[in-house]
């Protein structure tokens, strides 16, 4: 007789899309901020916390149009699903936005990157109109590397509705990431190359370009580092700009005309 069989997937799947597919940290943040501009966020904060001890913490925040519950199920919990590539990400608002949406990303695994980070993850999100919902999922990583005889699908993470919004925007989403991964080393001269290395999401003529996209570093261990710098390019804290203007400004030869 003719029978049908299934694929079962191991919990070693997660480490094949997350930790050992990202090969490093700058990908690993690039991919999450990629993440709120195709959110639609106008600013993403990304914040360093007690780098170098054991509670250190890295936290994105975004101002984009965050997820409900079904998102979160349907979406973001959904493995190698991506809305952005079927067409139906923005169904639900897309008479609101005025031009065709171009996405950074649509294979549908760009979230697993906050497991190259830190092996825990807490996110918050809250979506655009239903302000009064605000949702948390915690995901342990580690738990998936315990047995890799165990199923995916039967490794659980915590869900808990929030009463309060605690970010820092009405709408949007916070991954906080911590259990920071040891070989990461997030250091001043690392932040310095991570702002750099982000600078390329920034659009350098941003005044030709109707849309708004900020993306601010914060690092309070570097503040005083910071005051020590005398060029804007070596300070870690600050807004990530796209130093091409400034490059050229500074190393090329310009013919200014008039034409009257
Ligand atoms: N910051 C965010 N705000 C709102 N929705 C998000 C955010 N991050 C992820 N999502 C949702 O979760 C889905 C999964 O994200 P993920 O990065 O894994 O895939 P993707 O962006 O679709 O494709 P890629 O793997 O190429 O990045 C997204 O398609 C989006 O629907
Ligand atoms: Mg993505």
């Amino acid at each position: 007789m003719d029978n049908e069989l299934q694929f079962r997937i191991s919990s070693g799947l997660k480490n094949i899309i997350g930790r050992d597919l990202i090969t490093d940290d700058f990908i690993a943040i690039f991919e999450l901020v990629k993440n709120s501009y195709d959110a639609h966020a106008s600013e993403v904060l990304i914040e360093f916390e007690n780098l170098n001890s054991s509670d250190a913490v890295i936290r994105i925040t975004d101002n984009g149009k965050g997820m409900n519950y079904e998102d979160l199920i349907n979406k973001w919990l959904f493995v190698a699903y991506s809305a952005k590539k079927d067409g139906t990400e923005d169904l639900d608002y897309r008479n609101r936005i005025q031009n065709k949406t171009f996405y950074a990303g649509a294979k549908g695994i760009g979230r697993f990157s906050c497991d190259k980070l830190g092996s825990k993850l807490k996110l918050i999100t809250t979506k655009e109109g239903q302000y009064s919902f605000t949702e948390q999922i915690k995901v342990n990583w580690d738990n998936f590397e315990q047995n890799s005889k165990e199923e995916f699908i039967n490794i659980g993470v915590d869900h808990t509705r929030l009463k309060t919004n605690p970010s820092i925007f009405i709408t949007g989403t916070v991954l906080e990431i911590t259990g920071i991964r040891k070989d990461s080393d997030w250091n001043y001269q690392k932040l310095l190359k991570l702002k750099n290395s982000l600078s390329k999401l920034i659009n350098p003529f941003e005044s030709n370009e109707k849309r708004e996209f900020n993306i601010e570093i914060k690092a309070r261990e570097f503040i005083k580092t910071d005051q020590q710098q005398n060029s804007e390019n070596r300070k870690v804290n600050g807004l990530v700009r796209n130093n091409l203007l400034s490059l050229l400004d500074e190393k090329t030869i310009k013919i200014r005309s008039d034409i009257s």
